[in-house]
């Protein structure tokens, strides 16, 4: 099984879990402030839940790369959806500030 690890926790999941639903299951807070309330619930529109992730994942689909390409967003920037990506294999998650985690500076 494959481990999550997000600044101070590490979970396992199942190989092919959504990556969203590892973290919230978790208790790992994937929204910055009101994005915890304003999110699209993992449809893929909103772009809030966007993380920076080190290690094996699906490929990027059409809902990600199509978010990640509208501002505030840049798509040069190798940030991923959590909602439209599973889990492969061992990863490291990095959330950034600001409301759709578009930040320069770690949350966590
Ligand atoms: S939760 Fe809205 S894009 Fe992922």
């Amino acid at each position: 099984m494959p481990n999550v690890t997000a600044p101070g926790k590490t979970v396992a999941c199942k190989a092919g879990a959504n990556l969203r639903r590892v973290l919230l299951d978790n208790d790992i807070a994937l929204y910055n402030g009101n994005a915890n309330l304003i999110n699209c619930r993992g449809i893929g529109s909103c772009g809030t839940c966007a993380v920076l992730i080190d290690g094996e994942v699906s490929a990027p689909n059409w809902k990600d790369r199509g978010r990640r390409s509208l501002p505030p967003h840049n798509p040069e920037r190798p940030l991923r959806l959590a909602c439209q990506t599973r889990v492969l294999g061992d990863i490291t998650v990095t959330k950034y500030d600001q409301f759709w985690g578009q930040g320069q500076t770690v949350q966590w």
